[in-house]
């Protein structure tokens, strides 16, 4: 390393990632750095290619090196991204996936389908490799929310392949069964089926898997969140006081089980449900607060046609709180990630 090289280094060095509070040197986000007349030229790996903080990073290193060393007179950063692998995931199940977020409810219809989809969709396209599992074996949505209908995975080598929407990987028991027939199935079997839509599907390597779980602290939630190694888990709840106290109780069962709270998403704000709830909810319980989400015709209609409004329509306020709110997961996913010792450092992985 030159001289110039080894000065610009020691710059960025006292830059420190916001969420992380350590600095992008020791956290080897500074990749790749050549200086090009007084040009200093650099690549920054987040740890999310949905990272919300780039400008952030860009004034700061900015701020660290122009006029700090001489002869440096303009910065050329490139962007890449690298999330991070939770240590608790790799090697223990054998799907190679980075992390694992649960979108969980203490009631139903709250939203957590619709956040789920939404979430999948942002990060996938932000550029992450995402997959969803809807975790509603009984009563599966995600056909419809996806737009993929009762598709039929194909079957290769032993493996499901899962399908594919709007950029992410899907798989329901919704496309294994016949819609007019429900399923019943109890315990055990229910245990089987979730494990099924990890272990007997080819995933390939994944940045994110989420899972959208059936509503409640009953059997299905439990047993999943028990037998699955969690990174973490997003709270969604609508604003008002009886939504607030079944969330209270999910993020009660997400504590005893040791897995960390992602955060809360207040989602149908509005006149109806009213607002604040879910900030309020998380205030309390001194867990992140990830957004507020208005209750808005087109949300429901972006459900039902399976178009995701993230997708369809960016500049709507709700997909704009939608888009936010996933940015701000994916934020704490890497921190949950980096901040706990079960974390495999970016340094030693590929
Ligand atoms: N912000 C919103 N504005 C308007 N409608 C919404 C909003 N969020 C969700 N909906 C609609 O509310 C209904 C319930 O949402 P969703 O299915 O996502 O909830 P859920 O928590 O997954 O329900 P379940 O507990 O049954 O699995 C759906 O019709 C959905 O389109
Ligand atoms: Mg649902």
């Amino acid at each position: 390393m030159s001289d110039k090289q080894s000065q610009v280094m020691a710059a960025l060095s006292t830059v420190i990632e916001p969420e992380l509070h350590r600095d992008i040197v020791s956290l080897d986000m500074v990749r790749n750095l050549s200086i090009e007349g007084d040009v200093a030229k650099f690549t920054i790996v987040l740890t999310t290619p949905a990272c919300p903080l780039k400008n952030v990073f860009e004034d700061r290193c900015n701020a660290a090196v122009i006029g700090q060393i001489s002869g440096i007179n303009r910065l050329n950063i490139s962007w890449d991204s690298q999330v991070p692998t939770d240590r608790k995931i790799h090697g223990r199940l054998d799907v190679p996936m980075r992390s694992l977020i649960a979108v969980s409810s203490g009631k139903g219809g709250v939203g957590k389908s619709t956040v789920s989809t939404n979430l999948a969709a942002a990060l996938a396209n932000a550029g992450a490799k995402v997959g969803l599992i809807d975790g509603d074996i009984l009563n599966p949505n995600l056909p419809t929310m996806t737009g993929l209908g009762v598709g039929r995975p194909k079957v290769v080598d032993g493996k499901m392949i899962p399908m594919e929407a709007y950029g992410f990987k899907v798989m329901s028991t919704g496309f294994l069964t016949n819609p007019d027939k429900p399923m019943i199935l109890r315990g055990p079997m229910l245990h089987s089926a979730i494990r099924q839509l990890f272990m007997d599907v080819n995933w390939g390597k994944l940045d994110y898997m989420i899972v959208d779980l059936p509503p409640g602290t009953g059997d299905a939630p439990l047993s999943l969140a028990q037998s699955f190694p969690l990174t973490g888990a997003v709270i969604v709840t609508q604003p008002q006081d009886v939504a607030v106290s079944d969330a209270l109780r999910s993020i009660a069962m997400f504590e005893t089980l040791n897995v960390p709270i992602l955060g809360v998403v207040e989602n149908m704000a509005g006149d109806f449900f009213g607002t604040g709830g879910g900030e309020k909810l998380s205030t309390e319980r001194g867990v992140p607060f990830l957004g507020r989400i208005p209750l808005d015709a087109e949300v429901r209609k972006g459900g039902d046609y399976g178009r995701p409004i993230v997708v369809t329509q960016p500049e709507n306020p709700a997909a704009v709180a939608l888009q936010h709110m996933a940015e701000t997961i994916a934020a704490r996913v890497s921190v949950v990630m980096l901040q706990s010792s079960d974390v495999i450092p970016l340094n030693v992985i590929g």
